[in-house]
């Protein structure tokens, strides 16, 4: 089967769809490793079935913890805090996933056997020194590819020593990693971690687990002692913005629609988006909006959009949407006036090049855009309408690029042909499958 998406026409209006996306992939990570280690039987409903989450299921099958996988829950037997059993020669696939691959370091902090952590062609371009640097201090060993990539092999202290941490780039993946291992540590580990999706925090507080957070406007001060236990939990996992994003900007984008995407996850640290779309002029309301286990839940309704304005984007917005930017960068494409984005080299971090990619597919929709290695300026077109051939593909099987390209086709028009479909497992499998739904 070929693994080419072709897109030749833009999307028909649509009115009143109701969609549901699938569970949010942070969370879903997260729920699978701290039910690894708690006490006995948890359970999760619409947890997230991507390659992502299977990588992390298999992970801690490596260490002896039994995970039932069904069609409408998952069940893991966790063995307790110190349930891993540690084997001689255990390889970790982290595949394409950036939270598992530096999540699951913290999380061997005590291990008492080399592991190794190999990951994709992808994964393995990306910086690992930054998550090993402060495990270190702790007194966890590490060998890594060029000093700072996969394939790396951890070897884990069985007298971790506290630190105080400074998380300056605002990495929920480098804070959560070093909360996982202050959670293994006698003392207390103190972090001043730059804003950015507090997923771990609150699940920690909400077992209960020996975890403080104050909030300041930009940092967030974070101190944590050694667990002694961890409850086994029930969870049902709400839907991920990052998936619902992709429809809520095909529906800003498409004439005379609207759409609500229900039970998504709006935690602040993740809304961004949403708050650099309304700025721009989207009709985006939460409704039903709920608290759950430590999390807020809403139902997300969106309309189109007529006049859509640029954006000076305020870079405090930057990590609550880091994962949205190559959409965002199409509302830009369409809105009247010139849009900037700054400090943004965090960007090209990512799974692929994302700001370099960005202003690539913006170029071949024939958007004027200037790039530098950490901003971008967007000459918007209130009205773009491609007519020529556009193909995608050398992105390094980027998910989000995937998607994006998707809506840009349906809503911009041209003939697009996009390379490395089955790209879409990674995050969000039912892509495709909602489209269609709303299609209909
Ligand atoms: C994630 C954190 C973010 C985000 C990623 C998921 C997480 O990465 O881009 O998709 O679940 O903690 P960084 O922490 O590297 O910014």
């Amino acid at each position: 089967m070929t693994n080419i998406f072709v897109i030749k026409k833009k999307i028909n209006s649509f009115s009143n769809r109701r969609v549901v996306v699938s569970g949010d992939k942070s969370l879903s990570i997260r729920w699978v490793l701290l039910a690894s280690l708690a006490d006995g039987k948890s359970k999760s409903f619409n947890l997230l079935k991507s390659d992502d989450v299977k990588a992390s299921i298999d992970a801690i099958k490596k260490f002896g913890i039994n995970v039932k996988l069904k069609k409408n829950f998952c069940e893991i037997n966790g063995k307790g805090l110190n349930g891993y059993k540690y084997k001689k020669n255990i390889v970790i696939n982290a595949k394409n996933s950036g939270t598992l691959g530096r999540l699951i370091l913290g999380l061997l902090a005590n291990c008492d056997e080399k592991i190794k952590i190999i990951g994709d062609k992808s994964l393995s371009k990306r910086d690992f020194k930054r998550v090993t640097d402060p495990l270190r201090k702790f007194g966890v060993k590490f060998k890594l590819t060029n000093n700072k990539n996969l394939p790396l092999t951890i070897l884990g202290s069985k007298n971790l020593k506290p630190i105080n941490y400074n998380e300056k780039k605002g990495s929920a993946q480098c804070k959560s990693s070093v909360i996982f291992a202050g959670l293994r540590t006698k003392g207390t580990t103190v972090i001043r971690a730059k804003k950015s999706r507090n997923h771990t925090e609150l699940l920690c507080k909400y077992l209960k687990l020996p975890i403080s957070l104050s909030r300041g406007k930009n940092y967030d001060l974070i101190k944590i002692k050694k667990a002694k236990k961890i409850k086994s939990f029930n969870y049902n996992i709400p839907s991920d913005i990052s998936s619902a994003a992709f429809f809520i900007v095909l529906t800003c984008l498409t004439e005379n629609s609207t759409l609500t995407v229900k039970n998504v996850n709006i935690n602040a640290s993740r809304i961004g988006i949403i708050i650099i779309l309304r700025r721009m002029g989207a009709k985006i309301v939460f409704r039903n909006r709920r608290f759950y286990k430590g999390e807020y839940v809403a139902d997300i309704f969106v309309k189109s959009s007529k006049n859509l304005k640029s954006i000076n984007c305020p870079v405090k917005l930057n990590t609550s949407s880091i994962d949205e930017f190559p959409l965002i960068f199409l509302v830009a494409a369409k809105a009247k006036g010139i849009s900037f984005f700054k400090n943004l080299s965090e960007l090209n971090q990512k799974e692929s090049p994302r700001l370099r990619l960005g202003s690539k597919m913006l170029s071949l929709m024939g958007i004027k855009n200037e790039i530098t290695s950490s901003s971008i300026k967007i000459f918007g077109n209130p009205q773009i309408n491609i007519k020529k051939k556009i193909i995608i593909k050398n992105y390094l099987k980027d998910h989000r690029i995937f998607m994006s390209s998707v809506i840009a086709a349906l809503t911009f028009g041209g003939e697009w042909h996009i390379h490395d479909k089955d790209s879409i497992n990674t995050s969000f499998p039912n892509f495709l499958k909602i489209l269609k739904e709303i299609q209909k």
